[in-house]
């Protein structure tokens, strides 16, 4: 930036100041009102300084003056990429153990109870799931890579590369999942995708896990069709030439209809308070259930009939 504004005028008298942002989707306002920090990074020059005040000025008017951190450029826009490398290592390291947890008899969702209680851990972002999403982790972690590889810093790009690649990999898991369960083949086979969105809330479809799943289904040939409280008219744009191969459906009763198969890959709550028996008796049999975010009750699933598997956790299979 400073650079091309020099570049058109040698006379011009400016300061970059860098304040990244930490809004979160769908609850933007709110953290915009009451952030947990706010960081505002300058120049240690005497006009940097002046900048910097003003936007810590400009802060003050609502954030207490101890969340405002003033630090250097550099420092500033790097805790911002490493604030969500941190996060997103977070999901791909309890996804990691999730892996374990569907080789073993532990439950994924009990470790991560039991070591969120680890105070020096916590208990955020110990969802496991299909894996994150959304405009900001993978661009961010990839920048950080950048940087480390123009530094030379080989081990540490590996390490965070490892972060992205780890989230793919959950994503293959969960897509091999349902075509061994499915007898190996799901050529043909009505599928419902129960979410599209990266998360829940949003109508994002940027970087969704949800529509890597679904084109993973497309290229096994199978017949698939997404449900979505928001997110279908995104679904179509993402998915370009794709779209036409795929049923896009908001009624997830109609979606589930003579289905083989539910992927439920986004958290939204209305597919938590879906009449599962009428969606049992509408599908072809055997039936089978995943869940890629864990939030239905799974025993209660698979005594209506359905054959249940889910991130971490032993599958449930009716003999
Ligand atoms: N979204 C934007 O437009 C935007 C813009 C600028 C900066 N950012 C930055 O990007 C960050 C991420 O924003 P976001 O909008 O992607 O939202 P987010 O942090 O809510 O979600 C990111 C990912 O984390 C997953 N996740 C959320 N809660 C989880 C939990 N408890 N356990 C496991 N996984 C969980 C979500 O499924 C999603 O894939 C923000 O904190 C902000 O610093 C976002």
């Amino acid at each position: 930036m400073e650079r091309i504004l020099q570049s058109q005028d040698r006379s011009l008298q400016f300061d970059v100041v860098s304040n990244p942002e930490f809004l979160s989707e769908g609850t933007a306002i709110r953290d915009m009102e009451n952030p947990d920090r706010v960081l505002i990074g300058a120049r240690d020059t005497p006009s940097g300084g002046k900048a910097r005040q003003a936007i810590v000025d400009l802060y003050a008017h609502w954030v207490p003056r101890e969340r405002i951190l003033t630090t250097s450029l550099w420092s500033s826009e790097l805790s911002k990429l490493v604030a969500n490398a941190f996060l997103a290592q977070r999901i791909s390291s309890i996804n990691s153990i999730s892996a374990l947890c569907e080789k073993t008899e532990a439950d994924i969702q009990e470790i991560a109870l039991a070591i969120g209680m680890d105070t020096r851990i916590g208990p955020r972002f110990l969802n496991a799931s299909i894996g994150f999403g959304g405009s900001c982790f993978k661009k961010d972690i990839l920048n950080l890579v950048y940087l480390c590889e123009y530094y030379h810093l080989t081990e540490v790009a590996e390490y965070w590369e490892q972060v992205v690649r780890m989230n793919e990999y959950q994503q293959a898991r969960f897509l091999s999942r349902i075509l061994s369960s499915l007898f190996n083949t799901v050529a043909g086979k009505r599928i419902a995708l129960f979410g599209a969105a990266f998360k829940a809330n949003t109508s994002d479809t940027r970087e969704s896990p949800a529509l890597q799943v679904c084109r993973a289904l497309l290229e096994e040939r199978a017949d698939v069709v997404v449900t979505d409280p928001h997110a279908l008219d995104n679904v179509r744009v993402d998915l370009g030439d794709d779209a036409r191969r795929v049923t896009m459906e908001p009624d997830p009763y109609r979606a589930a209809m003579n289905a083989h198969a539910i992927a439920l890959l986004t958290e939204w709550t209305l597919f938590s308070e879906l009449d599962y028996e009428a969606i049992y008796h509408s599908m072809a049999k055997p039936a089978f259930f995943f869940d890629g975010r864990n939030i239905l009750d799974h025993r209660k699933l698979f005594q209506i009939g359905f054959n249940v598997h889910a991130i971490g956790k032993p599958s449930l299979i009716h003999p």
